[in-house]
């Protein structure tokens, strides 16, 4: 349908735009703390929390007070959180063991977020970088990361948070055929109401700069991701990417980072209609608290206008570590 506008001035596309009460009934999208998914950092200890320094306002918690933070998340009527492990050095080996241990700090954070804040929703990151000496999310043989072998491993890492319960599990790693692999081990063990949320068009982004930071895998990633995340220059292979993974099993789709992408985004939610998720990274996190530390943008109203634009783009929701922020905003 084509829109149709009244020559001037019959038509003054002004007068909605009057006041406060004429822009409220006329705007086509909202945010509300519904929308948010909130990624948290977990490390060992207890009591124990240090900041981020790369991305200012971000902690890694021990396991309690990751705990304690849910309870807070849920109070502010955010529906989901996700969880990401900072591995001691000693954690990280060439198989990866840790990755499926059932003991593993982010499966001790699942079940201790379980256990104090049943209602809110947990979700998981399904790769290998935390837990491999050289920062790669899969095996690296000979200077390849190999694909069939990764997804073994991913399949017990995946089964391994479904049993500490986990709700949504989401793969990042980028192999293919892990969708199909998760899906058809979490039916045959039991896990049939386990969403699969896929970072299904993840880009090897430079934005995830700061994330690596906070897991500690900046100085361990030798060489570089492009072999599985996607070039930054297609748009028509994140199309096929979301289609593969929803024909094998994915519940929700993600387009990984966000705001450089919402083109993307777009595209996904008018071909599939599906339940679609954009990851504000860490280096779009970073760059608003920077500008606004300096005093050159108003934190806070980019921060509410990033997440706005989101939706509008099509987003059910989004994932961002702005979400306990932007709640307490929404909710006030
Ligand atoms: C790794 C993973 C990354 C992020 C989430 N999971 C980084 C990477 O692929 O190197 C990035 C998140 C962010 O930048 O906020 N599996």
């Amino acid at each position: 349908m084509k829109p149709t506008v009244a020559p001037f001035p019959a038509a003054r596309l002004r007068r909605t735009r009057v006041s406060p009460a004429l822009r409220a009934l006329v705007r086509e999208s909202t945010l509300s703390p519904a929308d948010l998914i909130w990624p948290v950092f977990v490390r060992a200890g207890r009591g124990e929390q240090e900041p981020v320094p790369s991305m200012p306002g971000v902690m890694r918690r021990s396991v309690d007070l990751v705990a304690r933070a849910a309870r807070e998340a849920a109070d502010l009527g955010i529906p989901a959180i996700c969880i990401f492990p900072y591995t001691a050095l000693e954690d990280r080996t060439e198989d990866c063991a840790m990755a499926w241990d059932p003991d593993n700090l982010s499966n001790r954070a699942i079940r201790a977020i379980k256990d104090a804040v049943p209602e809110i929703a947990v979700m998981t990151d399904v790769a290998l970088d935390p837990y491999n000496i050289n920062g790669h999310d899969g095996f690296v043989v000979e200077g390849e990361i190999v694909n069939d072998e990764t997804v073994e491993a991913l399949v017990r890492m995946a089964l391994a948070q479904a049993e500490a319960g986990a709700d949504i599990i989401g793969p990042s790693d980028m192999m293919d055929g892990r969708i199909g692999a998760i899906r058809r081990a979490l039916e045959a063990e039991g896990h049939r109401n386990v969403s699969i949320l896929s970072y299904s068009a993840k880009y090897a982004s430079a934005f995830y700069g700061p994330f690596r930071d906070a897991v500690g895998a900046s100085g361990a990633l030798s060489g570089d991701k492009n072999t599985y995340q996607m070039d930054p220059a297609n748009s028509d292979e994140a199309l096929r990417l979301i289609e593969r993974d929803l024909n094998e099993g994915a519940d929700m789709v993600m387009v990984k980072p966000g705001m450089p992408y919402l083109d993307i985004c777009r595209r996904v939610k008018d071909a599939f209609g599906v339940p679609t998720f954009a990851y504000q990274v860490s280096g779009e996190y970073a760059m608003i608290r920077a500008a606004a530390a300096n005093g050159w943008l108003d934190g806070e109203k980019v921060m509410m206008e990033s997440l706005i634009a989101f939706k509008r783009a099509g987003c059910n929701g989004v994932l961002t570590y702005f979400a306990p922020e932007a709640a307490r905003i929404l909710g006030s």
